[in-house]
């Protein structure tokens, strides 16, 4: 029998306090605007899930695609004795790393969702009785103290999710990542790329509208959590491909002038008639940009590999 042990680095309230800062920040501030891990409830995890299986959103199955055909390479090029895997959420594609790496001693899934990281030991470990599972409960951006398990580590960001975070919230977190590697250690970084605006926006806003729905559930936690009088119905979904940037907006358009009561935080947010929050930026990669963000942040880039349609990229990076 192999251990598995389950370590809190979070307060219990943690999540709250820190929905509650980033509201007011956010409301209060023009243009309007939410982070986007706060989508994720139940409701909005497996509205993602949904999101995952549309026939427009590509990058889940490309990024499968890539490590089903690469898993060896990567064993072989990092001889991993510990997997470390951050907002490791369901760990369905790490599967195929833990099937490749031989001898793997430890597997530290790393998540803010308890109910995720439990749900997800106990299927892998079905499989993988001799693994040592530590799961993590953590904010992955903050770079948690990692357990003493055998190197060489290979830390996995997977599903595109980097791209979530601003440019100055990304160089900070892939420092952060930086200083949780020895020497010798790897990160495997999963990254969109930048394609046609047309697959871009299509992926982004679905014929079923799916992603409508999950951009809008993050208006139901804020009635659920805050006490916030919003409608959902009240909003339209946008997606939009920002060229400059090179990332795709998500964005909830109030569809007349309303306001939004949030008696939580004695809060009233009032909207005109189309006025948008931005609820979520994700950033399209190009190679030349991933290998400086890594450079800056004190890491090489030694493998780049993409699937067979060039529309996703996984990169393997170690200490420089
Ligand atoms: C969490 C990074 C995988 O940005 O593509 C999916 C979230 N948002 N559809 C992304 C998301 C809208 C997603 N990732």
């Amino acid at each position: 029998m192999s251990p598995f042990l389950l370590t809190r680095t979070l307060p219990e309230d943690a999540t709250n306090a820190a929905l509650r800062a980033d509201v007011l920040h956010g409301l209060t501030r023009t243009p309007k605007t939410l982070p986007p891990k706060w989508f994720y409830d139940a409701r909005g995890s497996e509205l993602f899930e949904e999101i995952t299986r549309l026939p427009e959103y590509y990058p889940t199955r490309a990024e499968r695609e890539i490590l089903a055909e690469r898993a060896p390479e990567i064993a072989a090029a990092t001889g991993a004795r510990t997997l470390v895997e951050l907002g490791s959420g369901s760990s369905e594609k790490t599967r195929f790393l833990l099937d490749a790496l031989p001898s793997l001693h430890s597997y530290v899934p790393v998540d803010v969702s308890e109910s995720a990281l439990n749900g997800a030991a106990e299927a892998l470990l079905a499989d993988h009785p001799d693994l040592n599972v530590h799961a993590l409960i953590a904010d992955f951006t903050r770079g948690p103290e990692l357990p003493v398990t055998p190197g060489p580590r290979l830390v996995a960001f997977l599903g595109g999710t980097v791209g979530n975070l601003l440019p100055g919230e990304r160089a900070l977190f892939l420092r952060s990542v930086r200083a949780m590697l020895d020497p010798g250690d790897f990160l495997l970084l999963g990254t969109d790329l930048v394609k046609d605006e047309a697959v871009l926006v299509r992926a982004y806003d679905d014929a079923a509208g799916i992603t409508a729905e999950f951009n809008k559930n993050v208006l139901s936690v804020l009635a659920r959590e805050l006490g916030a009088d919003v409608d959902p119905a009240d909003f339209d979904h946008v997606a939009r491909w920002d060229r400059d940037n090179e990332w795709i907006e998500m964005r909830l358009r109030a569809r007349s002038a309303l306001t939004v009561k949030i008696p939580e935080l004695d809060l009233v947010v009032p909207f005109e008639e189309g006025e948008e929050l931005r609820t979520e930026v994700s950033a399209k990669f190009r190679q030349d940009g991933v290998r400086t963000e890594l450079a800056e942040a004190g890491m090489d880039l030694t493998h780049w590999w993409t699937d067979e349609e060039g529309r996703f990229a996984l990169s393997l990076a170690t200490t420089s």
